[in-house]
């Protein structure tokens, strides 16, 4: 599979089968991304939880391409109600699809949807990670999420080939906890998100990536990809 990053927490999985998943779609807003939510052809979404920064252009997208979203059970559930075709999961399931294997991890976040309009925020139950699975390669993202110590057990359990993790710091793990995540992890590769698209997240990526004592850190640019 070929997995590329698009600024904030957005990462695009293309299958060996052809098959596009997009990974916490926020593309309207985001500054940073490359993407162009008209223009994107897509199948599958998998959504962390219920921010506006991640669920992003979902449920347009979902609608115009007749794409399935993954998402935890109660976000599910409201982007059911809004015409999107959804498959609810929770923290610790795994399904195999046609497109590859999801399984949903712990992550120590929030998980709300703000409606700005109506100053409405609604729940959207427990935040999560994805452990996403094609071809015996497996990508760990994690979501918006503090460090937590059962990553080592998720390092244990799984051999992770790329992780995606957040060094925003503010909202999520800064880059000091994030390379604690690394060595639990043991990842073969890792990828920083979640940074630099907000004022109150702005890190450099490449002084955290110097600092992994594995040498096994790398920026991604937006729109560039590793082919695992
Ligand atoms: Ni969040
Ligand atoms: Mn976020």
């Amino acid at each position: 599979m070929f997995v590329s990053y698009h600024g904030h927490s957005v990462v695009k999985i293309v299958t060996d089968e052809q098959k596009t998943i997009l990974i916490d779609p926020f593309i309207t807003g985001n500054d940073l991304t490359d993407l162009d939510a008209e223009k994107l052809k897509i199948d599958v979404i998998l959504l962390t939880h219920g921010h506006n920064d991640h669920v992003g252009d979902t449920v347009t997208l979902a609608k115009s391409n007749n794409a399935l979203v993954v998402a935890p059970f109660e976000l599910a559930e409201y982007l059911s109600w809004q015409g999107v075709n959804t498959h609810p999961m929770h923290i610790g399931g795994a399904k195999e699809f046609e497109f590859g294997v999801v399984k949903l991890t712990q992550a120590f976040h929030g998980s709300s949807y703000t409606n700005y309009e109506t100053k409405e925020i609604i729940y959207t139950g427990m935040p999560a990670g994805i452990l996403f699975t094609n071809g015996g390669k497996t990508i760990y993202h994690a979501g918006d999420t503090a460090l937590f110590s059962d990553m080592k057990m998720i390092g244990e359990r799984h051999i992770i080939d790329l992780a995606f993790l957040p060094i925003g710091d503010n909202f999520t793990m800064g880059p000091e906890d994030a390379l604690t995540a690394a060595e639990w992890l043991q990842a073969k590769q890792i990828v920083p998100i979640h940074f630099n698209t907000f004022p109150v997240i702005q890190q450099d990526p490449y002084k955290f990536i110097n600092l992994l004592p594995a040498n096994n850190g790398r920026v991604l640019e937006v729109g560039e990809g590793i082919k695992l």
